[in-house]
């Protein structure tokens, strides 16, 4: 980057090799600008974001979001209280709750236990056997914690609590509905 300032290109060759010349061109202002310019940021970035901590690292905010997330999880467990057997009957008794546990069934579940809950590539859920149990909490920790070894996944981390919880619910109304076509039994007889 000497400042050459001859007109003549020929001034500016400072290598060839075979035939092919090496010339040494000042560097365009505005390249210049862009050069030093990112230079200036990092440093300034650097020592505002890290060495004086007058802007969150990109560190610290992405923890401060994620506290954030788990404090409002964790108000909305406390919101909906514990998982019982009879909090889960009462869900099914909401008409609101039951639609919207309908919707989760049907975008979620349908796949592998079909629309109508007749069972696929899942067993029926119209029956009165569970392989798992059929008592609402039984039913709820299956959905929430999967039975991942054989095909059924765990929905607690994807649906969050509160889907969880509805489509449990939407569940318990299946029970014994003997869907048109449904798969054969499996599992112990239940009510
Ligand atoms: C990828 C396919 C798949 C999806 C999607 C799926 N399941 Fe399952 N589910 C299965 C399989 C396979 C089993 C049987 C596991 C076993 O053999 O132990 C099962 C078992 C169950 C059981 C236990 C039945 C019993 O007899 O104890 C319940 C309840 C259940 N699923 C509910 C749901 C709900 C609710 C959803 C939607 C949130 C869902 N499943 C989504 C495949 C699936």
């Amino acid at each position: 980057m000497s400042a050459h300032n001859t007109k003549d290109q020929k001034d500016k060759v400072v290598h060839v090799y075979d035939g092919i010349e090496e010339c040494d061109n000042a560097l365009p202002r505005w390249w210049l600008w862009i050069f030093f310019g990112t230079i200036t940021f990092g440093a300034a970035y650097w020592l505002s974001a890290e060495a004086f901590k007058t802007t969150a690292s990109p560190r610290a905010a992405y923890q401060a979001e994620m506290d954030l997330v788990a404090a409002e999880e964790a108000q909305k467990m406390k919101a909906l209280g514990s998982v019982t057997n009879e909090s889960l009957a009462a869900l099914a008794k909401d008409g609101k709750s039951l639609e919207d546990g309908k919707t989760v069934f049907a975008t979620t579940c349908a796949p592998c236990h079909a629309a109508t809950g007749g069972g696929g590539i899942g067993p029926n859920l119209t029956d009165e056997f569970w392989m798992h149990g059929g008592a609402p909490t039984k039913i709820y920790g299956t959905i929430k914690d999967g039975v991942v070894a054989k095909g059924m996944p765990a929905w607690g981390g994807s649906l969050g609590e509160e889907r969880v919880r509805l489509v449990s619910a939407y569940v318990l109304t299946l029970k014994n509905t003997k869907a048109p076509g449904g798969k054969a039994p499996q599992g112990e007889p239940e009510l």
